[in-house]
């Protein structure tokens, strides 16, 4: 179809039964989830609840002890922003051209493109610094431009804003906005309920390794259908 909607276009992410059991310890209980269309899955939780594991478990970096992690379709292009950013021993710019490389995109165009990804991320001043001396807020930058590179079908960001001061939070935002208006599915992880409120068209509640719920946006903050939902959106769930 020549109009198909990227949302068609996306194959859903299906965990069923999906558990982590690490040295006969459950870690995460077993979750029954769909993950529909191209939108903007925002994973909430206390620390511990169980929300790298899920998100690893999506990516496929992480198999299920028990039950199934499975897309419905064919795997679509993926990409993965960690909640400490996993960068080469290399320049800032080499980092992205690197990415380019095993991404079999031809030499001459490995250099202009990266410039363009570090311009739109801010980071052009830093081009030659080394990746791992760059600040923690620079390096989630760098990360999320080599993200931008790969045009990922689907993108995993796992607190991509934990500890960015607020512009830099902002910037992370609109580049969240702007991989969507691409036609990126986002899955992201966030403490933050005001930008959950901002970015999330469906919340995915985790507490203690358990699925407490999954709603759409409007009704997880507004009429939530559990408890302890009410209690995390009040602040007054601690762990
Ligand atoms: N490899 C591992 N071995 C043992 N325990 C683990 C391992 N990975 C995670 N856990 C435990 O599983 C639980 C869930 O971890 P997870 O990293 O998913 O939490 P989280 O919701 O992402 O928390 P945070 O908000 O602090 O990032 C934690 O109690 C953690 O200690
Ligand atoms: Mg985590």
């Amino acid at each position: 179809m020549a109009h198909q909607l990227p949302e068609l276009a996306i194959p859903a992410l299906r965990f069923e039964g999906a558990s982590v059991v690490h040295r006969g310890q459950t870690l995460l209980q077993p979750l029954t989830l769909s993950f529909d269309g191209c939108r903007r899955t925002l994973v909430m939780g206390p620390n511990g609840a169980g929300k790298s594991l899920l998100m690893r478990l999506a990516h496929g970096l992480l198999l299920p002890s028990a039950g199934q992690v499975y897309w419905k379709g064919k795997p679509p292009r993926q990409a993965m922003v960690f909640q400490r950013p996993v960068l080469l021993k290399r320049s800032a710019l080499d980092n992205l051209t690197y990415a380019l490389a095993v991404s079999g995109t031809p030499w001459r165009s490995r250099k202009p493109l990266a410039r363009e990804a570090l311009a739109r991320f801010g980071l052009s001043p830093l081009e030659r610094r080394p990746a791992r001396v760059l600040s923690g807020g620079e390096q989630q930058r760098l990360a999320l431009a080599r993200a931008w590179l790969l045009a990922p079908e689907v993108l995993f960001l796992d607190e991509p804003t934990a500890a960015l001061d607020p512009a830099s939070m902002r910037a992370v935002e609109a580049a969240v906005v702007d991989f969507h208006a691409r036609g990126t599915r986002i899955l992201m992880t966030t403490h933050d309920l005001n930008q959950a409120k901002r970015l999330a068209d469906d919340v995915v509640l985790l507490h203690e390794g358990r699925l407490i719920e999954h709603s759409d946006a409007e009704r997880f903050f507004t009429t939530p259908a559990s408890p302890t939902t009410r209690a995390f959106i009040d602040g007054d769930l601690i762990w």
